[in-house]
């Protein structure tokens, strides 16, 4: 089987790994928002009705958590409303749909690494829009995927890791929250573990893709855990120890050369962001390994290997056909 593949958001972290792994699976059409809006749901109807793809992977999502506080309208158009006209459409097709969720979810009150079945209580409007698109995708009956992930980042797009380097031009100090804890997951090792299991999931089907059971929520993460302040010091430990030229580190810090000396932790209250954030927010992945035999591997080495030359061949391979 190799099917056709309608992927959304391939301009973000995630969506831009999956869209130059997908295609060794099958045909991909992966519009941008220009060609689909997902507020729009009449351009939803169509681009499913048009393409009438066997497997629908959705990375596009309202992300800017601060954002959403003043704007949650849209980020529930994005982050449930769309998914729900995606699951509908799909279950029309008897396509499979793949989504992302977030370990915002949960308020944080756990002191043990949280399980699919925890009640999640999300803290602020992401995590609250994001939770009902989750509940749209299961009310919907459609076969589904739901992988929900932490702290995502990539060497492009914006996220903490480019962040904190382009801050550490700027700063000879830098503080940071030492109070949250959670699994930094890059967006190539969560991509990668996506395309592996629906690679073995269409090995094994005939015409369809089946499901490994009718609950479909799974936490995939990091296998570890850390806190914001670590990550950053991991970070700029990563960035002076590298040797390589790597034209993304260049993008990052614009050229310009890291000043920053120290690093100091700093309390979410002290910080003062306006946004609830959960101060523990593990996922237990136990049940992605037990269904898939997949483990992400540790925060450092997924961080490790952005900083690696070999993720950036000299010769990269020649481009798979997909639109
Ligand atoms: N980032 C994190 O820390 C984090 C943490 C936990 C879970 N997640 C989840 O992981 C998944 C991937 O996140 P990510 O970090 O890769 O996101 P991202 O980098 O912010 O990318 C979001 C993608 O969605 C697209 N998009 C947003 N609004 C749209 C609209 N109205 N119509 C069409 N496309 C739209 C964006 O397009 P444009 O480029 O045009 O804006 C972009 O391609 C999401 O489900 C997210 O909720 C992320």
């Amino acid at each position: 089987m190799r099917p056709t593949i309608l992927l959304t958001g391939r301009t973000g972290q995630l969506g831009s790994e999956l869209h130059r792994l997908l295609p060794g699976l099958g045909e991909v059409i992966a519009p941008d928002r220009k060609e689909v809006d997902l507020r729009e749901p009449e351009k939803i109807r169509q681009i499913m009705r048009n393409v009438k793809p066997q497997l629908l992977v959705n990375a596009a999502a309202y992300t800017a958590v601060d954002a959403a506080e003043t704007d949650e309208a849209n980020a529930l158009a994005v982050n449930s409303e769309a998914p729900l006209l995606l699951a509908q459409e799909a279950k029309k097709l008897g396509a499979m749909l793949v989504h992302f969720s977030t370990d915002y979810v949960f308020d944080g009150s756990k002191k043990a690494p949280y399980v699919e079945t925890d009640p999640p209580v999300p803290l602020n409007a992401y995590g609250r829009t994001k939770l009902a698109g989750e509940q749209a995708i299961r009310s919907s009956g459609a076969d589904h995927l739901i992988f929900r992930t932490s702290w995502v980042y990539a060497t492009q797009g914006r996220n903490f890791l480019l962040t904190i380097l382009r801050l550490a031009t700027e700063r000879e100090e830098l503080k940071v929250i030492d109070d949250q804890i959670g699994s930094p997951t890059s967006a190539v090792d969560l991509a990668e573990a996506t395309t592996a299991i629906l690679a073995g999931m269409i090995a094994r089907a005939k015409d369809q893709l089946t499901l490994p059971s009718v609950d479909g929520i799974y936490h995939m993460t990091a296998a570890d855990y850390t806190t914001w302040y670590e990550f950053a010091k991991a970070i700029l430990e990563e960035a002076a120890s590298t040797q390589q030229n790597l034209p993304w580190l260049t993008s990052a810090t614009k050229g310009r050369p890291i000043i920053a000396r120290r690093v100091l932790p700093i309390s979410t209250r002290a910080f003062g962001s306006p946004t609830h954030r959960p101060a523990y927010s593990v996922l237990s992945n136990a049940r992605l390994k037990e269904a898939f035999g997949i483990t992400l591997p540790a925060w450092r080495t997924q961080l490790q290997k952005c900083f690696s030359p070999a993720r950036f061949p000299a010769n990269p391979p020649a481009a798979v056909s997909s639109r």
